[in-house]
């Protein structure tokens, strides 16, 4: 067995290029510039036959016509075993409404992931005769699909945007943000696309891990305050940014793992331009940012 990950989507929420944003990236991606990237998803295979995706995004559709591995294998028989689900964001669940085609898979999520789909009736287009919504209980060890075992913990985080309320915690620990911990012949991978901050925790957990797919949203925290595109910042948002004392670069240059790689990245992340000095540092940090298509095998 080889323990396999497919990248499907590295942008955040809203894609490169975002279908209202004028921003420079945005820009770059429509003329062809820099490589368009589609929003947030990963599959993970340990067979090579049977896949899970992590996150169904919006664009799940494309990305599985692009994605060899995905592709059907007979009639009506798809590669696809079983969709896992990190939060209930837009970005990540939109793409259940395209699985609706009377295939057959288990959809994994916590108790609170699984009630927002509950709460919101169209995804019932998801026929329960050939859909299995199984509930995960934190810490809980699972197989994800053949092969490759998974547990989920808590990760700093917040409730989905269409859910807020007049308060707003966006550093929660419980069932609405989790990471992901994939095994399969003693190799551990971890997949992280939202976290808030750093928590000793989380930095024990994935320390010696072979790989880990970490939440890489913003450059830095006013990235779109100062681009004049939202007064939101990372923190707001519920994302740690890469630079800063307070980063994600910081906070892993003491932390032992062999393959950091950035994902979820929003449009306006500087690293998304394959030239930019940005990219050159992640880069020089060890990390590899994650694009559509890219294949790591572990
Ligand atoms: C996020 O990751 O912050 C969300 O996906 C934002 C959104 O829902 O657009
Ligand atoms: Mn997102
Ligand atoms: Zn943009």
């Amino acid at each position: 067995m080889t323990f396999r990950a497919h990248i499907l989507g590295a942008a955040a929420g809203g894609g490169l290029p975002q279908w209202n944003c004028g921003c420079e990236n945005c820009n770059l991606a429509r003329a062809g510039e820099i490589p368009a990237q589609s929003q947030s998803s990963v599959a993970f295979s340990a067979n090579g036959d049977e896949w899970a995706i992590l996150n169904a995004s919006p664009d799940i559709r494309q990305q599985m016509a692009q994605a060899k591995v995905l592709h059907p294998t007979d009639l009506r028989k798809s590669p696809l075993r079983s969709v896992l689900l990190t939060n209930g964001d837009i970005d990540h669940v939109a793409g259940l409404l395209t699985l609706r085609e009377q295939q057959a898979f288990t959809l994994f999520a916590t108790t609170e992931i699984h009630q927002v789909l509950a709460d919101n009736p169209i995804f019932a287009a998801l026929n329960p005769n050939y859909v299995s919504r199984v509930q995960i209980a934190l810490d809980e060890e699972f197989e994800l699909v053949e092969g490759l075992t998974a547990q989920l913990f808590a990760v700093p985080g917040k409730v989905p945007l269409y859910l807020e309320g007049e308060e707003v915690q966006t550093d929660l620990l419980g069932e609405q943000t989790v990471g992901v911990h994939l095994r399969s012949e003693g190799k551990n991978v971890y997949y992280i696309p939202g976290c808030a901050a750093m928590r000793p925790e989380l930095r024990d957990r994935i320390e010696g891990a072979d790989m880990v797919m970490f939440d890489g949203t913003l450059w830095q925290d006013d990235e779109m305050v100062q681009a004049g595109l939202s007064q939101k910042t990372g923190q707001r948002m519920g994302h740690m940014s890469m630079s800063g004392e307070d980063g994600s670069i910081a906070a892993f240059k003491d932390i032992s793992v062999a393959r950091k790689v950035f994902v979820h990245m929003n449009n306006t992340n500087p690293v998304l331009r394959p030239r930019s000095d940005q990219r050159k540092a992640v880069e020089a940090e060890g990390w590899t940012v994650a694009y559509d298509g890219l294949e790591l095998t572990i």
